[in-house]
């Protein structure tokens, strides 16, 4: 019988220990969901549950098989998300919140898990009241260099997680869209799980890479396609594509 595309990925995150002992960072899984229009939100602050129930079990399923579930902190204070796996069986991912000056609030409901707190990824100093406040709360605080932007480096971030007790192989990245972008512009997404559904929302692009100077667009290879429900899920394989090679038109 064929695997499904699901069978067909989960194959491939068996390989992801193999994977951080070679790349020494862990397999990184980027997905999201988007209107047609490429929005992954609205501009307003109203939060709307746009993508259909077949693959928001799809989006459980798949955090039930990573070992880390990372989000900005933008999305963290905008959503307050809880980031556990409800509609399907299978173990909780640790959440992971990117936070360079350590914004986040104990009254966050991912702050207040009982299960499993979370992992806040800040930049090096942190303020030093606040950070007792989050440690108490049980949260681990992690300090990373910071990039040439004053953001997380997130290389020095995915080794960090890969070298840890216990190591992660396997990181879903959720968003939100700075979040998407920056993994995508530093080229360290593996495989990308998209699911775009019919309706356009005229609101926060998922995905915006720096320009001018950013000599990359991204192909995505090996496309796979499933109907789900009402929306439809797109499977593939990032490679950066230099556009200097590609410029001129026929
Ligand atoms: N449809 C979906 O699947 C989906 C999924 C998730 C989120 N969303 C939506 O996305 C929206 C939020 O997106 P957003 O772009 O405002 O926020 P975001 O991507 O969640 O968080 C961005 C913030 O993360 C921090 N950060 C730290 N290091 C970073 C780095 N290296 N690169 C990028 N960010 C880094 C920065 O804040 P500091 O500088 O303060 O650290 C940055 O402003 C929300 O509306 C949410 O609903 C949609």
């Amino acid at each position: 019988m064929q695997m499904t595309n699901l069978e067909r990925f989960l194959k491939r995150l068996e390989g992801a220990e193999e994977f951080r002992k070679r790349e020494g960072r862990p397999f990184i899984t980027v997905t999201y969901a988007q209107g047609v229009d490429g929005s992954i939100a609205l501009n307003s602050p109203h939060k709307i549950q746009f993508s259909g129930p077949d693959t928001q079990r799809l989006t459980h399923r798949l955090r039930a098989t990573h070992d880390g579930i990372l989000l900005g902190i933008g999305t963290v204070l905008a959503d307050d998300p809880l980031l556990t796996v409800r509609l399907v069986a299978g173990p909780n991912p640790r959440p992971i919140v990117l936070d360079t000056h350590l914004r986040i609030r104990k009254d966050l409901r991912l702050m207040n898990r009982t299960d499993c707190k979370p992992l806040v990824i800040t930049g090096p100093a942190p303020p030093r009241i606040q950070l007792r406040h989050i440690v108490n709360t049980g949260a681990q605080v992690i300090e990373c260099p910071l990039n040439t932007e004053g953001r997380i480096d997130l290389r020095a971030f995915v080794r960090a997680i890969a070298t840890m007790r216990p190591p992660m192989a396997r990181l879903m990245v959720e968003g939100g869209a700075r979040v998407i972008s920056a993994f995508t512009a530093a080229q360290l997404v593996d495989f990308f799980i998209i699911t775009i559904t019919p309706c356009m929302l005229g609101g926060i692009k998922a995905m915006e890479l720096p320009h001018p100077d950013f000599p990359y667009y991204v192909e995505l290879n090996g496309l796979a396609v499933d109907p789900m429900g009402k929306d439809v899920v797109l499977w593939a394989r990032p490679t950066w594509q230099d556009i200097q090679k590609k410029m001129g038109l026929d």
